[in-house]
């Protein structure tokens, strides 16, 4: 007999069919990723890492092709490491960068590694902060990394820009170890370039090296695809990332960097030059033991498909819906943090344009099938339970293949949704409403099945 766990799969591609992803940092994988993910690379033990020799210079069929030395802990490593090498040298090809690790579990790992590998027990790190739209791995109190680290944050301004003099004041009086800019709440271009400018100026002032690192995990696809500035290109020292977001890839980490890359076997001395082959010691053995091989085989897969022309024409799709969708948004009344989006994120101001609060109408849109998630806004007064906003954002429904005149549709929605919120108040008085959610939720999915997920 199958077992339950296949029906509930079943159940959940129904789920993902049916209605409408709008959370920023979801996408549906291609058929391709999603083959890679369940191959038989998964049972393989490859803890270490190929040879890097090559990366960079040779072609893919000459990176397939060679079966070279490694450092790796166990054998039969020769098909593992052909493929690690491939991910390894696309991931340096879309983002401009000196070296990959492609090793990380999940973003969070990723940071970690980051961290791990620069900073000592006590050392501070100016990042964003979470009420501004920061990530929980950049210093909240309740992760691991906050115990261990002296985490400072910024802020953004009343029109949801980062506050750069802000971030200069504190990095100046802190004098960080490690200046990180990267968000999951935010909608501006981020200017690089001053930011680099102000490390220059903490390291006239240091006795010690600044690392430079931007977590790009919501916008690294649109990078990939040339659609929005590239930190390595500005003098960054570290990218780190999520796969599975605007990339398209498998759920998992990447960490890309500028330096030399060496043999991980030696200690090398901690300085911004060594920093690669920091970070592939703090990956391994330093945070994490063996390699997701069929995870990293995925993402190798993702990143050919971000280097085809396809993938520009993706990303400008989910930025042209965006900003489709802000505007109709805003049309129908909505009050959006920063008026608008420069990128693949909305964050709608729902207590302000309604007068309720994000998790109640998040509840709300779920009903009708169409899901986003209840988010913090800037200076919030709500609970983290009961925040005062709803983030969404498009590259799932891009992927569909939805486009400007679906997002004056999808808008339509969210007012009505909107509207009955205003008429219910409560999680429970929505029940009073589920008919009227039924019905939004039956057009959502007669819209929703033109436009199947590549992969189911
Ligand atoms: C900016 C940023 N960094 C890191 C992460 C963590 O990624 P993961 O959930 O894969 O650990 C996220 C996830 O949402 C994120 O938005």
């Amino acid at each position: 007999m199958k077992d339950l766990v296949f029906d509930l799969i079943n159940q959940e591609k129904t789920r993902q069919s049916e209605g409408l992803e709008l959370i920023p940092s979801e996408n549906y994988v291609s058929k391709d990723v999603l083959n890679a993910m369940g191959s038989v690379l998964t049972n393989k033990y490859s803890e270490g890492y190929p040879s890097f020799e090559g990366i960079n210079e040779w072609s893919e069929d000459e990176i397939a092709d060679k079966i070279l030395p490694n450092y790796r802990y166990y054998g039969g490593q020769e098909n593992v490491d052909r493929i690690e090498r491939l991910a390894i040298d696309r991931a340096c090809r879309l983002f401009h960068a000196d070296h990959a690790n492609v090793q990380p579990h999940s973003g969070a790992q990723a940071n970690n590694a980051v961290y791990f590998a620069w900073l000592e027990p006590g050392d501070t790190v100016l990042g964003m902060s979470l009420p501004a739209g920061g990530h929980l791995t950049h210093g909240a109190k309740v992760t691991l990394s906050a115990h261990i680290y002296n985490f400072i944050g910024y802020g953004v301004t009343e029109d949801g820009d980062i506050d750069y003099d802000e971030l200069e004041n504190l990095a100046l009086e802190h004098l960080p170890k490690l200046i990180l800019i990267g968000y999951s709440a935010f909608m501006k271009i981020p200017d690089f370039a001053r930011v680099a400018k102000i490390r220059e100026k903490v390291q006239q002032k240091s006795e010690h090296e600044v690392l430079l690192m931007a977590d790009m995990a919501h916008v690294a696809g649109l990078i990939a695809a040339g659609e929005h500035p590239n930190p390595l290109d500005y003098g960054f020292d570290v990218m780190t990332t999520t796969t599975h977001k605007t990339l398209r890839g498998p759920r998992g980490g990447l960490i890309l960097s500028k330096g030399n890359v060496a043999s991980p076997l030696k200690k090398p001395e901690k300085t911004l030059k060594n920093i690669p082959i920091l970070i592939d010691r703090a990956v391994f053995p330093g945070t994490q033991g063996g390699p997701l091989e069929h995870i990293i085989a995925a993402k190798a897969v993702a990143f050919g498909e971000a280097l085809k022309p396809e993938f520009k024409t993706y990303a400008k799709n989910i930025i042209k819906n965006a900003k489709a969708l802000a505007e109709e948004l805003k049309s129908q009344g909505f009050i959006l943090q920063g008026n608008g989006t420069d990128n693949h994120l909305i964050l709608i101001n729902v207590k302000n344009s309604f007068g309720f609060d994000g998790k109640l109408y998040e509840k709300a849109l779920d009903k009708a099938g169409l899901t986003l998630n209840a988010n913090s806004l800037p200076h919030d007064k709500g609970a983290a339970f009961r925040p005062s906003g709803v983030r969404l954002g498009t590259p799932a429904i891009t992927t569909r293949g939805l486009g400007t005149p679906e997002m004056k549709t999808l808008a339509h929605w969210m007012k009505r949704v909107a509207e009955i919120c205003e008429k219910a108040e409560t999680e429970e008085e929505l029940n009073n409403y589920a008919e009227d959610l039924t019905v939004i939720k039956n057009e959502v999915r007669t819209l929703a099945l033109k436009f199947p997920i590549p992969s189911v």
